[in-house]
């Protein structure tokens, strides 16, 4: 088989710069490593270019824009998530093989996941992937869990805010939630494109790098740190009631936002069941009380 010839779409964002880095840092494994960019974004990715990425200008639902690429890492936001059915046609029209849509998060095939409205979009793009694998036997996707990013727990979108040292929950502090440092996160998507493909067209990778009580996330936060939280666990109605509000005022962000607070703080709800997939690959994730002192050494 030849070398896989990546694309990214969706590069600028959070997740983007970790990931063409790992891309270009496995580059023997791989015959191209490249980001799609609209043409009014082309400055964002001077970085990534100086660095040996090659920067393709073009439009996201355009087939021209992924011919010559076997392989697209889509790492849309929430906004841009909903073209992701029209981009995978794209792709197929161009003759990619294999597609990893934006997941990244938890296991939204169980539970109240199935149905809240913070992961509708990724559902419709899964969706549209399943009935896909069924007419193109040459077509592939993967799907990556790895939980809650370590740096997104430490942002008040999380609950935490480390200026003002308090935490905030829609739920008990027992609640236990998965978790990955980002560069866990970059190395297992990178990785993963090197590991063998299902005969059934369909890979998942459940890869946590650990599971946390909120309230120890918050004790390992505070040994690091140093300093005292102020910890606030509220009803998870709250979160519930927060985000019917923000949905009847058309604040979509708002009504993500306490979506996915209230998922988060339901007892019965698990981020990534066990089994985990860890062992297939060729490193361990790292620890927490690791990533959180390289995340504040960094801040200093
Ligand atoms: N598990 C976690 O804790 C966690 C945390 C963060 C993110 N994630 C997941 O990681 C993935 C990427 O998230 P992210 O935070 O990196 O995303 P992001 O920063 O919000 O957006 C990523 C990119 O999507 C494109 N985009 C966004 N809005 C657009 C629009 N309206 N029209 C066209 N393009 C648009 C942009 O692409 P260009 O760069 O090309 O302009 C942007 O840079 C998502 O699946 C997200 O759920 C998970």
């Amino acid at each position: 088989m030849d070398a896989p010839a990546v694309l990214i779409i969706g590069a600028g964002g959070y997740l983007g710069g970790p990931i063409w880095k790992e891309l270009l840092h496995q580059k023997s494994h791989f015959s191209r490593v490249a980001i799609l960019a609209d043409e009014s974004k082309v400055d964002k990715f001077s970085e990534a270019k100086a660095s040996g990425v090659e920067i393709i200008v073009g439009s996201f639902t355009d087939p021209a824009s992924f011919k010559g690429f076997n392989t697209v890492l889509s790492l849309l936001g929430n906004h841009a998530m909903k073209y992701q059915p029209a981009i995978i046609d794209a792709c197929i029209k161009a003759g990619v093989t294999d597609f990893y849509p934006s997941e990244y998060g938890s296991d939204i095939s169980q539970g109240d996941y199935l149905t809240n409205r913070y992961f509708r979009d990724k559902h419709v793009t899964r969706q549209h992937l399943r009935s896909t694998v069924t007419l193109i036997p040459s077509f592939n996707y993967t799907l990556i869990m790895v939980g809650g990013f370590v740096e997104f727990a430490l942002m008040p979108f999380f609950g935490t805010d480390t200026e003002n040292k308090t935490f905030t929950f829609y739920g008990p502090s027992e609640k236990a939630e998965p978790l990955t440092a980002v560069a866990d996160v970059a190395r297992y998507v990178v990785e993963s494109i090197s590991l063998p493909k299902s005969p059934t067209q369909e890979r998942e990778f459940r890869v946590p790098g650990g599971l946390y009580k909120w309230g120890d996330f918050i004790d390992e936060v505070e040994k690091v740190q140093g300093v005292k939280y102020t910890r606030e666990f509220l009803p998870r109605q709250e979160a519930l009631d927060k985000a019917r509000e923000c949905e009847g005022k058309g604040d979509v962000d708002g009504e993500l936002l306490f979506s996915l607070k209230a998922i988060m703080g339901d007892p019965e709800a698990q981020g990534v069941p066990q089994p985990w997939d860890n062992a297939k690959f060729g490193f361990e994730p790292e620890r927490l009380g690791k990533t959180l002192e390289r995340i504040f050494a960094g801040r200093k």
